[in-house]
């Protein structure tokens, strides 16, 4: 029996994603989309690769009936997530693709977002849902906070390495190029094509908002406190995150033990691809897939090493990690819906 489903949201760009995996996925009933300016629309006059595929009607979320459904993705704008939870059905499982519940620290959430978070309890209750890391937690979890693109990106290659102490904690520098879906589908004159091709900008310099999440993921596997300095740039491209990282080794390490702990730990992760030392990942070979790719490489400089990942940040980076995180949630095999090609050229 299928689940039914539910997409909170699914006129922007990771719910029109999810549309697309789910379509594929054996488990799944897509039960109900809701938008909020299209509710009324059918998603095929948005998204129109998605046309004659049985799809429900958008609907204004206010109207929508959730009592026949198992599972909701929420797909809305940060801050928006916490206040809609409330009214929502309490058997529902909710996978969050929001920042509303990755951070665990109320306080830095008040600090980072600007305002209280409407549902503390629950903030409480999210597990984080890196699912290379998490796996047993979400299994049992009924909330799961999906992580962000750009923290996936980091997460990936340097977790092994911190939890193996075989980097320098303070040492981390993260320099991450993304792609304009990044940023949702709203409307915005910085991000009009006029504004953004040929050309490539930093943004959120020193006080982005992934910024603490990042550092929370690296800190849990470090086993202390690391804040990690972190650039994101937006380049001229639709989808796609690729991190350069710099590292400093720790004692006697050297590139290829960092590498020979990368590869141990995703011996078995169907969605994690380490490249053989020297190859550097492109934003083109995991485009459309749910795959992180990791290059790792000596520096010139003494002692230090660059890890280079990539990933799809609608996919590794959002809605495919949300699928993954569902098969985990419902005990179905984890590649489940997921076997997708990448899209090259
Ligand atoms: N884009 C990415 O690569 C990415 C990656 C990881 C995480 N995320 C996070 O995932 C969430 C969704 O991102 P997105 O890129 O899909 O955003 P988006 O394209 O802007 O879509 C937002 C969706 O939320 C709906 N919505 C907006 N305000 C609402 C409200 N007040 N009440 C109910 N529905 C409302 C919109 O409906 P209408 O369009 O009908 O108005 C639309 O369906 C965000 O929190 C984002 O930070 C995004």
């Amino acid at each position: 029996m299928p689940i039914n489903i539910a997409i909170i949201g699914a006129s922007g760009y990771t719910g029109a994603e999810l549309i697309r995996i789910l379509l594929l996925h054996p488990h799944a009933a897509i039960k109900i989309l809701t938008g909020d300016s299209s509710a009324g629309k059918n998603v095929e006059d948005i998204y129109p690769h998605l046309r004659n595929r049985g799809l429900p009607k958008l609907t204004a979320l206010e109207k929508t009936d959730f009592s026949s459904i198992d599972l909701a993705f929420c797909c809305l704008p940060h801050g928006t997530t916490q206040t809609v939870i409330a009214n929502l059905p309490k058997h529902l499982k909710i996978i969050d693709l929001s920042a509303d519940f990755r951070l665990a620290d109320p306080a830095v959430y008040k600090e980072w977002y600007g305002h209280t978070h409407q549902a503390v309890k629950l903030q409480k209750e999210a597990v984080y849902g890196l699912t290379e890391v998490a796996r047993a937690e979400i299994k049992k979890a009924r909330l799961v906070a999906n992580p962000g693109c750009y923290p996936t990106s980091a997460a990936v290659p340097l977790v092994p390495l911190l939890k193996a102490k075989a980097i320098l904690p303070g040492s981390i520098i993260v320099d991450a190029k993304s792609g304009v879906t990044g940023a949702g589908r709203k409307v915005a004159q910085n991000m009009l094509f006029a504004e953004i091709d040929g050309g490539i900008n930093a943004y959120g310099v020193g006080a982005h908002r992934h910024a603490p999440e990042i550092d929370q993921n690296l800190s849990r596997a470090a086993g202390k406190k690391i804040i990690a300095t972190f650039t994101p740039h937006l380049v001229p491209m639709n989808r796609g995150i690729l991190s350069t990282i710099y590292v400093q080794l720790a004692g006697k390490y050297t590139v290829t033990g960092l590498r020979a702990i990368l590869l141990k730990a995703y011996e078995h992760e169907p969605f994690v691809q380490i490249l053989p030392l020297g190859l550097a990942p492109s934003t083109h070979q995991v485009r459309g897939t749910n795959n992180c790719a990791v290059g790792v490489f000596a520096d010139r400089a003494p002692g230090r090493a660059i890890l280079v990942s990539a990933i799809d940040n609608l996919v590794k980076g959002a809605s495919g990690q949300a699928v993954q995180n569902m098969n985990v949630m419902f005990g179905w095999p984890e590649t489940t819906g997921l076997q997708l090609s990448a899209v090259f050229p």
